[in-house]
C-alpha cells in the first residue's frame, strides 16, 4: 500500500474540528499527536492566544508532529507521554510559574516526571482545558514500518511496542503466556471466536522454534483456523484479530483508554468537549459505556447518540478510515 506523504491521513478531520468547537484563544489537548494531522489543523485555528498541548507515546511520531507544527500561530507544548498520564501533564503546565516563557513554538518536547514529588507543589493546580481529542490506535506509517513489527503484510520482527518504555514485546508475550490466558486475551480483546484453537497451535509451534516474526505468527494462526471451503469468501485475513489483540495487550491499550476516560472529564472546563475516535468494537464499547456513566452522574452530556462515521467520499479516499467512529461529549 502507498503511504500518504505525511505517513497518515487524519480521519474525520472536519467533523472533529467541529465537535471540539476549535476557536481562537482556546486550550486544546491532542492526546494522540501521531503525524500531527489533527493537531496542525487545530493549531491553525487557535490563534496567538490559544494553546495546543500534544502527547504521544511514540517519540518518532512526536518528533514528526513537532516539525509539522513549526510556525503555527498558537503556543504549543508537546510531551512524550501516555494519555493515561494526562493529569500529570496538565499539572506540569498548570504549575509553570510563567507559562508564557516556556510555551515555545514546539521547539522542544517534555516528558512527564515519573512521580509527583510532594516537595514540588503546583502554584496554580492542574490546568483545565476546552477540548480533548483522542484518535486511538496506531498511525498508518507505524503499521507498515519494520521498526514497530506490527504488520503481517510483510515479514518483520514481531515487536508491536509503540512506546519504547514498554518492557515486553509481542514475541516475549507469545513465548511466555500459558495457553488459557492467551486464548482469553484473544477472545476478550478482539472477539476472536477461534481463540482456543489459535492459542493451542501457538503453544504447539513455539515448542518447535520460537515465534519471532510477523509472517510466522500469521502462518501459525491461519493454520489453526478451519478452512472455509464452500463458504463465503473471508473479508479479512484470519490473522487480523490475533494481531489486533496482541497489539492491544503489548501496549496496554484498554487500560490506558480506561484511565483516559476516567481522567479527561475531570480535566475539562465547563462546556469543554471530549472527542474520541475509535477503530474497533472493543474500544468503541468502552467509550460508549464510559460516556453513558459520566452522563448518569451529571459529569458529561453525550452529544452523539450514534457515533459519527466517515462519509463515502472519505472512505473512498482513505479506506483505512472505514471503521472509524467518533463520539463526543460536553462537560457540564
Ligand atoms: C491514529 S494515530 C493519531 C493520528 C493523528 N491524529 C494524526 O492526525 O496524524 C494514534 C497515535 O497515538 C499514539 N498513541 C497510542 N496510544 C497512546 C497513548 N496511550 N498515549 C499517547 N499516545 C498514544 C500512537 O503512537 C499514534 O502516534
Amino acid at each position: 500500500m502507498d503511504l500518504p506523504a505525511t505517513g497518515h491521513d487524519p480521519v474525520l478531520l472536519a467533523e472533529t474540528l467541529d465537535a471540539l468547537q476549535v476557536a481562537p484563544g482556546k486550550t486544546i489537548v491532542d492526546c494522540t499527536l501521531g503525524r500531527g494531522g489533527h493537531a496542525r489543523a487545530i493549531a491553525e485555528r487557535l490563534g496567538p492566544d490559544g494553546l495546543l498541548i500534544g502527547l504521544d507515546v511514540d517519540p518518532r511520531n512526536l518528533a514528526f508532529a513537532q516539525s509539522r507544527l513549526e510556525g503555527v500561530p498558537c503556543r504549543v507544548r508537546l510531551f512524550h507521554a501516555n494519555f493515561a498520564e494526562l493529569p500529570d501533564v496538565l499539572e506540569v503546565i498548570g504549575s509553570d510559574s510563567n507559562p508564557e516563557e516556556s510555551d515555545s513554538d514546539a521547539k522542544k518536547s517534555d516528558s512527564v516526571p515519573k512521580k509527583r514529588g510532594p516537595a514540588v507543589r503546583p502554584l496554580t493546580g492542574p490546568l483545565h482545558v476546552d477540548g480533548i481529542l483522542a484518535d486511538l490506535g496506531i498511525s498508518t506509517n507505524q503499521l507498515f514500518d519494520q521498526h514497530y513489527g506490527l504488520s503481517f503484510a510483510q515479514p518483520m520482527p514481531l515487536d508491536m511496542r509503540v512506546d519504547p518504555r514498554i518492557p515486553r514485546s509481542a514475541a516475549d508475550l507469545i513465548a511466555q503466556m500459558n495457553e488459557t490466558p492467551l486464548a482469553d486475551l484473544l477472545f476478550q480483546l478482539a472477539d476472536e471466536r477461534f481463540s482456543r484453537r489459535i492459542a493451542r497451535k501457538i503453544v504447539e509451534q513455539r515448542k518447535l522454534s520460537p515465534i519471532v516474526t510477523t509472517d510466522r505468527l500469521a502462518d501459525v494462526v491461519r493454520s489453526a483456523i478451519p478452512s472455509n471451503r464452500g463458504g463465503a469468501p473471508q473479508k479479512i485475513d484470519p490473522a487480523t484479530r490475533t494481531f489486533l489483540a496482541l497489539r492491544m495487550a503489548v501496549n496496554q491499550e484498554m487500560e490506558n483508554l480506561e484511565a483516559l476516560l476516567r481522567e479527561a472529564p475531570k480535566a475539562l472546563a465547563s462546556g469543554g468537549r471530549f472527542a474520541v475516535i475509535s477503530f474497533h468494537s472493543t474500544e468503541d464499547r468502552l467509550v460508549k459505556q464510559a460516556f453513558r456513566t459520566a452522563e448518569q452522574v451529571g459529569q458529561l452530556q453525550v452529544l452523539t447518540s450514534k457515533p459519527v462515521i466517515p462519509s463515502d467520499r472519505e472512505t473512498a479516499l482513505n479506506p483505512r478510515s472505514r471503521s472509524a467512529k467518533l463520539r463526543v461529549a460536553e462537560k457540564r
